[in-house]
């Protein structure tokens, strides 16, 4: 099943036109964070009473994972940039149509497991960016005492109670933790996530718990431990900042040579970013709740390993494999997080990039000096990635399919042209 990406409007086939060779200058402000919006999302449904989550980002993903949780008798009604969650789930197996659009629909299996007993949801196949099974949330609910089985390309989860329960995780997955978390926050008795991630995300997924009366703690470490409660409360929570918007941010401004302070961070969230970002050449300065980067001076190559956090995220693989197209010599970049994740490389070459890939290794010669072109989003990363390439180029570019953007980015081509970027949708 790949990811069927519509945009806000639910339009598919959009195009973004950019004129290139613009610095970017000036304050742009980040919005919250989609990763850690959808699991608090999905976690809403865990509470009998009223949520209400404030500061949401307007992005593809958030609408969808919205109408997911209304599509199983959850009601959601927007006030500004803020949503007021409701009602009980009534209907156990979400619409196909909506599962299949987002591979986050996934988190809603811990949340309605433990709430329901009962829940069945279309199992994630391939997608653009690698196999991603999801073997260890399925560990981990059984684990809990779940009953797993299969049915028609269907996973179904029953329980009549979950019993909390020792979990070690083969890999600090994000989504898995996350998941185990949600449902054992309702379990009977303490459960222990050992090797669990590290995410900021994770952090607030528990922070988030918590306000509504969960026991969690421990999260940000790599064991948590989340003793279950027998009902959650009502609350009223805010999500903390995008740090991979913030980086793609980070990153533009230094391709361009332009000079950008970046508003609503943690900088410490972006330490890895940040410190590939000065290696580079560029000039990152931290104040308590912005980051200022600009670059004067050639690119320099780097060596870079994505990790799970705190080491260099994947969701910034792409953005920086553009930007040191044009480094003077040759970065190497692997990537240990996704096993394909390199479909912008392609589209980086026809632009002038000499990049190339080997294995999970990226090889990029830099040196180069892109020339606009016709180019395709494959992904949201790769399609944000596009925009910075597009921005350094000579000439006019035209990225197609840029409703993956869409699905990540808070009003990305306002935020861009107020920096002075020259950007049309169409
Ligand atoms: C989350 C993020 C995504 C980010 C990724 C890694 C959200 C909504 N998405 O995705 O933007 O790129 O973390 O930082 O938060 N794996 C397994 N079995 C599983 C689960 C995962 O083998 O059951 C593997 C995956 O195939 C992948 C690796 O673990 O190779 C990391 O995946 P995971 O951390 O689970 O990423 P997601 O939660 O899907």
């Amino acid at each position: 099943m790949s990811v069927i990406t519509k945009n806000k409007r639910g339009e598919e086939n959009l195009e973004l036109v950019v004129n290139g060779k613009r610095r970017l200058n000036g304050e742009i402000t980040v919005s919250s964070a989609k990763n850690a919006v959808l699991p608090i999302l999905a976690a809403a449904l865990l509470s009998s009473e009223q949520v209400i989550i404030h500061r949401l980002p307007q992005i593809d993903d958030v609408s969808v994972i919205t109408e997911l949780i209304n599509n199983i008798g959850i009601q959601t009604r927007a006030q500004g940039d803020s949503l007021i969650i409701n009602g009980d789930i009534k209907k156990y197996k979400p619409s196909y149509e909506l599962v299949k659009r987002i591979r986050a629909s996934f988190l809603i299996i811990g949340p309605v497991l433990a709430k329901n007993g009962l829940v069945r949801i279309a199992l994630p196949g391939g997608c653009a960016i690698g196999s991603r099974p999801v073997d260890l949330h399925l560990k981990g609910f059984a684990a809990l005492g779940a009953d797993i089985s299969f049915n028609k390309g269907d996973v179904v989860a029953k329980a009549d109670k979950l019993i909390g329960s020792h979990i070690y995780l083969d890999y600090p997955s994000v989504g898995a933790t996350e998941n185990i978390i949600m449902a054992a926050a309702l379990a009977e008795g303490t459960t222990y996530i050992e090797n669990a991630a590290l995410e900021p995300e994770i952090i607030d997924l528990s922070n988030f718990i918590n306000s509504m009366g969960g026991k969690i703690c421990g999260a940000g470490s790599n064991v948590i431990k989340i003793t279950g409660v027998k009902e959650l409360k009502k609350t009223e929570y805010a999500p903390i900042p995008d740090r991979i918007e913030a980086g793609t941010y980070m990153i533009a401004a230094a391709a361009s040579k332009g000079e950008v302070t970046v508003k609503n961070v943690i900088p410490e969230h972006l330490k890895a970013v940040s410190a590939k970002l000065i290696e580079s050449g560029a000039e990152v300065e931290e104040k308590n709740n912005e980051i200022y980067v600009c670059r004067h001076g050639d690119v320099r190559p780097v060596y870079i390993k994505t990790l799970p956090y705190p080491g260099f995220p994947t969701d910034m693989q792409a953005q920086i494999t553009t930007y040191l197209s044009i480094a003077k010599g040759s970065s190497i970049l692997s990537e240990s997080v996704f096993e394909n994740r390199f479909m912008h490389v392609q589209e980086l070459t026809r632009m002038g990039a000499d990049i190339r890939t080997e294995g999970r290794t990226v090889i990029i010669k830099g040196s180069a000096e892109l020339t606009g072109t016709d180019v395709y989003a494959t992904d949201l990363r790769a399609g944000a990635a596009l925009l910075i390439a597009a921005l350094m180029a000579k000439g006019k570019s035209v990225i197609h399919k840029s409703e993956h953007i869409d699905r990540g980015y808070e009003n990305i081509v306002e935020k861009m042209n107020k920096l002075g970027a020259e950007i049309k949708e169409r």
